[in-house]
């Protein structure tokens, strides 16, 4: 029996930060080692396009986002890790699906609604200001991305299940007009994946200006760890562990002896400085030797570059069969 395929994209913007680490990436990377399923990830570089036209940083963005991964002990023997512009039969079918997908659908996503509610808010003459047929269509080349490998399960934020239903869809109408060709996705939401909090004590997000890149070199994690705000209750007071930032950060980084020994300490009262200092030392330990990676892995990039070619030869060997199924099932053909 052929293995399930899990698939997940990885949008390239920005550099990864510890929350990213704990509530999307080790997660996926323990997940990738589940020999009954077959994962496929990938950098959403063309996705990246969308919010990004700077070449350098997109170009960045994907080497830092790849190296990341690799660092982390991603097993790419295994999971079939690749770029998702290297493999030239998405945009292919994307076209196809795009002639699949009717536009009242697109209309409805949350995305573009935003986009458009924010024109109106602004009370900008054109609702569509700004937004490009990318953003626009930006669910389409996502059901492309998974179609195109028959993904069954789909690991994702709350944020994407729109996208998720959206995919569905667009099989779903292709497979009554084309027949059973595509595989209609499902999402997968963790439920149970630690959400980090940020320097402000909000979910770390980019968007709230609060994280914390994962490979900052040691002194300046230190740093930014001694910036999360407390409050003033002094070093002796009994603190209540569920509702302190520090705390869940600990959570997710320690082993469930450390966090019940943890939970004591506070119940008899811990000072902020030594409880930052312990978090310090806690996630370093689990970021030493991933750094040390990282750093090399950045300063040899035609080794990265091998490494997302060789996830490409392996993702084609799916993805070229495939595209010429679906040709052949629309019409578009050698003739004769
Ligand atoms: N849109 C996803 C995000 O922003 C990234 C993504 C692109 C993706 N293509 C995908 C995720 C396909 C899952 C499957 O997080």
């Amino acid at each position: 029996m052929s293995k399930q395929i899990v698939l997940t994209g990885i949008t390239t913007t920005g550099t990864p930060h510890l929350g990213n680490y704990v509530g999307a990436i080790r997660p996926a990377i323990e997940a990738s080692r589940d020999r009954d399923v077959q994962s496929f990830y990938f950098l959403a570089d063309y996705h990246s396009l969308i919010k990004c036209q700077d070449p350098e940083r997109v170009n960045q963005s994907s080497m830092e986002v790849a190296a990341t991964w690799l660092a982390l002990g991603l097993d790419t023997d295994n999971a079939i890790f690749y770029r998702q512009s290297d493999i030239h039969e998405i945009p292919e079918l994307t076209w196809i699906l795009t002639c699949m997908t009717a536009k009242g659908l697109m209309n409805r996503a949350h995305a573009y609604k935003a986009a458009v509610a924010d024109n109106e808010a602004a009370e900008t003459r054109d609702p569509d200001q700004g937004v490009t047929m990318g953003l626009f269509c930006y669910p389409i080349l996502m059901a492309a991305d998974i179609l195109m490998f028959k993904a069954a399960k789909v690991p994702v934020g709350r944020d994407q299940i729109q996208h998720l239903e959206m995919a569905r869809d667009i099989a779903l109408r292709f497979n009554h007009h084309y027949g059973d060709l595509l595989v209609p996705p499902e999402a997968v939401v963790d439920e149970d994946t630690a959400v980090l909090t940020g320097l402000d004590g909000r979910k770390m997000s980019k968007s709230y200006n609060n994280t914390i890149p994962l490979f900052l070199p040691e002194k300046q994690l230190r740093k930014l760890i001694m910036k999360i705000k407390t409050d003033t209750s002094p070093p002796e007071a009994p603190k209540d562990p569920e509702t302190s930032s520090l705390f869940s950060m600990y959570k997710a980084f320690a082993d469930a002896d450390a966090i019940a020994a943890m939970r004591q300490r506070y119940a008899q009262g811990i000072g902020w400085g030594e409880m930052k200092q312990i978090l310090f030392e806690t996630i370093n330990a689990e970021l030493t030797e991933p750094r040390r990676r990282y750093e090399a892995l950045i300063a040899d990039p035609a080794y990265v570059e091998a490494t997302l070619k060789k996830g490409a030869r392996r993702a084609r060997e799916y993805s070229t069969p495939f595209l010429e199924e679906i040709r052949r099932a629309t019409g578009i053909c050698p003739l004769g």
